[in-house]
């Protein structure tokens, strides 16, 4: 059995649970002509093959261009992913929802999504979006749903809305340097048995946050602990807090040496004098803070 940590997703009426590893794959930027096509679906392919078998996209990413990337790197192994997408709040109505989920299987070359993600909070009542959400996982277009940016309060409201509580995850920004979730949302979700998945986990490789990833602290704790910076903040996202493995990472890498590194993160265990000293230089939510978000 492998020591390498995972975050279960509950067990639904409809599903069993699901075990996966704690760093999966984003794909923000990937369609965008960042990278050639060939090398954003090797990137893809090389995280599947070290494990990382959580692949976040959207339809927002490249208008759909970040799902073909996905699409081209599940070929002939669907089944080794679990593949996440997402759903603009403005089409996230009872019709148009199934919609956008189809041509979302289409890009993607599959016939399911293994969780189905409003994006964001919209204007469509969201018990409309819980019933499209029902009739496509009836319908086995998707095998869960969940939310993202949703703060403690929407969370509380969503769960209260017939059938919410089978919400299956949140994802929300959070990094070494972005910690107002911990002050009230990653508590409630631990108590509620809902996974975060973590988004910009590298501050999207410093750009949200300059020091993120050449803060000299940062840099010599990642040296004496034989990882580099970015390893440490992959480490320390999915690290257990009350004995709990609830937070998922997803980087974005579209070189493989990225994702190779990404993949190792899994194997770093920080001891409780290093967490200490990550938190007397990049401290944590003393009070409630608007929800960070890109
Ligand atoms: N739900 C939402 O609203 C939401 C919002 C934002 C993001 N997301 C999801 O979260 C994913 C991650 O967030 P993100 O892409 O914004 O930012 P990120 O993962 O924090 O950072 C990505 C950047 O870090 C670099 N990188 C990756 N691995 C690295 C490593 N080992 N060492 C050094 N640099 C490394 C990447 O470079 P290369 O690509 O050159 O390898 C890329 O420039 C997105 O791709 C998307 O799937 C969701």
């Amino acid at each position: 059995m492998s020591n390498r940590p995972e975050v279960t997703l509950a067990a639904t009426a409809h599903e069993p649970a699901v075990t996966l590893p704690a760093i999966g794959q984003g794909t923000w930027f990937m369609g965008e002509g960042y990278a050639t096509h060939e090398e954003e679906v090797s990137a893809l392919k090389e995280g599947l093959d070290h494990g990382l078998t959580l692949i976040d996209t959207a339809e927002m990413y490249a208008e759909g261009q970040a799902e073909r990337v996905v699409g081209d790197a599940l070929k002939g192994r669907r089944d080794e992913a679990f593949v996440t997408s997402k759903v603009y709040p403005w089409n996230a109505g009872r019709d148009t929802a199934m919609k956008a989920c189809e041509d979302s299987l289409q890009r993607l070359g599959t016939d399911y999504l293994d969780l189905y993600l409003l994006h964001w909070p919209g204007g469509i009542p969201i018990d409309e979006t819980l019933e499209a959400f029902e009739r496509l996982r009836d319908a086995g277009k998707i095998r869960r749903f969940g939310v993202s940016n949703f703060d403690v309060e929407d969370m509380r409201a969503l769960i209260d809305r017939p059938g919410g509580e089978a919400c299956a995850a949140n994802e929300v920004l959070y990094h070494l340097g972005s910690r107002g979730i911990e002050y009230s949302l990653t508590p409630w979700q631990r108590a509620h048995d809902i996974p975060v998945i973590a988004y910009c986990p590298l501050a999207q490789g410093g750009r949200l946050r300059r020091d993120m990833l050449d803060h000299p602290d940062l840099v010599a704790t990642a040296a004496e602990l034989d990882l580099t910076p970015a390893q440490l903040l992959l480490a320390w996202t999915i690290r257990p807090v009350e004995g709990q493995h609830n937070i998922l990472a997803v980087p974005k890498a579209a070189q493989r040496q990225h994702v190779r590194d990404n993949a190792a993160a899994l194997n770093a265990t920080l001891g409780d004098d290093i967490l200490a000293r990550l938190n007397s230089i990049f401290p944590t939510a003393v009070a409630k803070e608007r929800l960070d978000m890109v």
